[in-house]
């Protein structure tokens, strides 16, 4: 994998940990982040399972898009900066490996949309959410209007828009937008257990249950319904299906192929 600038790249086994690395500006995201972050999930090594996202230093994940690189953009320039962060967002959720949000503390603006556009979120006691983006005479600009309301429902959403004010991680995961809070200590390890029992099952069925839990997320029961059922049958096409049943019935582990 390339070098990058902005990003550490670690790879161990079957999981990938992408940690946004601007510390003094705590790991704000500004244009040349956003691109590396776009090429790094491009280049994920192929057999990456477990996506993990994080933010250097002790007081930030991500404490939003870039003020300082923002300020004196023009409405092109702003509307195409945030096409980009959708774009990198999108690409983010269309992976096949799991994406987890390894919250270390603030998460605002486009770092509380970083965490949306994962799969799900971990927290440490210390972290923050918040959309504070009115502060700033804008709008949430990388899906603070669009996947926080599906994520916590349209009052919730409009509360932390509206006000501006960041929420703590208990009041956090209450919202649903964390799935677990535990120490900052603890956090890593945390997150590395959940990528090490993710990784244990077979590979094929994990990707495609994410696929079909994202598209019952994003389109209407009935669609999303006859689409988990196309899938459960595909699975039945799968060596991993005939030997995760086989191994059951044998009271063994299985042994994945991947096929
Ligand atoms: N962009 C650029 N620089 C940032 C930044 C950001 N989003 N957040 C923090 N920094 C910089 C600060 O300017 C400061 O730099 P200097 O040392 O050079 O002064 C450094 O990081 C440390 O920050 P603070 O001294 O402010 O640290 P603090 O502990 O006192 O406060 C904080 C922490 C509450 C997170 C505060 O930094 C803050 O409010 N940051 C901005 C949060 C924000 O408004 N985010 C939304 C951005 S808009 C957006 O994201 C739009 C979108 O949806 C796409």
């Amino acid at each position: 994998m390339s070098n990058f600038e902005n990003l550490l790249v670690e790879s161990q086994a079957a999981v990938t940990r992408i940690t946004i690395n601007r510390p003094k500006v705590l790991n704000a995201l500004n244009r040349a982040t956003l691109l590396e972050l776009e090429r790094a999930v491009a280049e994920l090594p192929p057999g990456t399972r477990v996506l993990v996202i994080t933010g250097s230093g002790e007081k930030a994940f991500v404490a939003g898009a870039d003020i300082a690189e923002m300020a004196s953009l023009d409405p092109v320039a702003a509307a195409s900066f945030a096409r980009l962060g959708h774009r990198v967002l999108s690409a983010l959720e269309r992976l096949d490996a799991v994406v987890i949000a390894e919250v270390n503390g603030f998460a605002l603006g486009g770092g509380c949309e970083l965490v949306l556009a994962c799969d799900f979120a971990v927290a440490a006691g210390n972290a923050r959410f918040g959309q504070p983006e009115v502060k700033l005479g804008v709008t949430p600009g990388f899906g603070g209007t669009t996947r926080l309301l599906r994520r916590v429902g349209l009052a919730r959403a409009t509360q932390l828009i509206a006000t501006g004010e960041p929420v703590d991680a208990e009041k956090a995961e209450k919202m649903g937008l964390v799935n677990e809070v535990v120490s900052k200590e603890a956090l890593r390890g945390r997150v590395d257990a959940l990528a090490a029992t993710i990784v244990e099952n077979a590979p094929l069925a994990v990707a495609a249950a994410k696929r079909s839990a994202r598209l019952a997320a994003e389109t209407d029961l009935q669609t999303a319904n006859a689409y988990e059922q196309e899938i459960f049958g595909m699975c039945f096409a799968t060596a991993d299906q005939k030997e995760g049943m086989k191994a059951f019935m044998e009271k063994r582990k299985a042994g994945w192929s991947g096929r």
